[in-house]
């Protein structure tokens, strides 16, 4: 693989983060039906989880399902939901086979009760693998995670727990979905859009965006390792200067 030997494996980001976007758009250009852009989709996801287990990649998070998508039609929410089932079912053994620990981040509560049990039983399942978190973002959106956040902090100064002078950012990313997962160095979307959409809001205040006009089920183990090549050619600055970086 030619993009593979262009990385640098010293200056690996430790997270990233990838919008899934496109399956719909996808499928209409084949005329087929949305969800068969969606099953399509899956294999996007095993090759990109493949490809940043390789790379060295410690947490790899994938936007899945949005807060937001509860609004699309039920008849596309009900497969969407099937989908996520059978794939974490079939795909457990893989992890594991990989030592890939499965995570996730959202209001798993609100998932269909099918969907929240095979998710925790493989999430259990791989719970001591170490070499890489995949981290699924499902019914998840950032202002519904920072509300969240802002209302058990509000308890914790309510009971005493807390005074509202100790409240920093630690605390606030602390009560947040991600925590003790650092923020993202790398965040990915893929169909051509532009935007964040709800995600990880407070996380990516200093992520590197990369976008890419390939829809979702195209994406494939060279176009991430072109993200990453991507990423290693820039220069983050964090507010600082550039003599300040180079010279560090
Ligand atoms: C992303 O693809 C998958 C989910 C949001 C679940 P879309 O379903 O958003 O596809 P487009 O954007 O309509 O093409
Ligand atoms: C973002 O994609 C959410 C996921 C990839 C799960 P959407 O397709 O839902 O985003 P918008 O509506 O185009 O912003
Ligand atoms: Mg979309």
């Amino acid at each position: 693989m030619i993009a593979k030997d262009k990385i640098q494996s010293d200056k690996l980001p430790k997270h990233v983060g990838i919008i899934m976007d496109g399956n719909g758009r996808w499928a209409k250009q084949k005329g087929k039906i949305r969800m068969f852009g969606h099953r399509s989709g899956v294999i996007a996801v095993k090759e990109t989880v493949e490809m940043a287990a390789e790379l060295g990649i410690q947490y790899l998070t994938l936007y899945a399902f949005s807060t937001e998508n509860w609004k699309r039609p039920k008849i596309e929410i009900n497969a969407l939901m099937e989908l996520l089932v059978s794939t974490i079912h079939k795909e457990t053994k893989t992890l594991n086979e990989n030592n890939i620990r499965l995570s996730a981040i959202g209001d798993i509560e609100s998932l269909p009760s099918s969907c929240r049990r095979e998710l925790k039983e493989a999430i259990e399942l791989t719970k001591n693998n170490t070499r890489m978190t995949l981290v699924l973002a499902l019914s998840y959106s950032s202002r519904w995670e920072l509300t969240r956040a802002m209302q058990t902090i509000a308890e914790k100064v309510s009971r005493k727990e807390l005074k509202p002078e100790d409240i920093s950012e630690e605390t606030i990313q602390n009560h947040l979905n991600t925590s003790g997962i650092p923020d993202p160095e790398l965040l990915i979307r893929t169909s051509g859009e532009h935007r964040i959409s709800n995600f990880l809001l407070w996380q990516i205040a200093y992520t590197e965006l990369y976008f890419t006009e390939k829809l979702w089920p195209d994406f494939r183990k060279e176009d991430f390792c072109e993200a990453i090549i991507n990423f290693q050619n820039r220069e983050r600055r964090f507010g600082k200067i550039s003599e300040q970086i180079k010279s560090s």
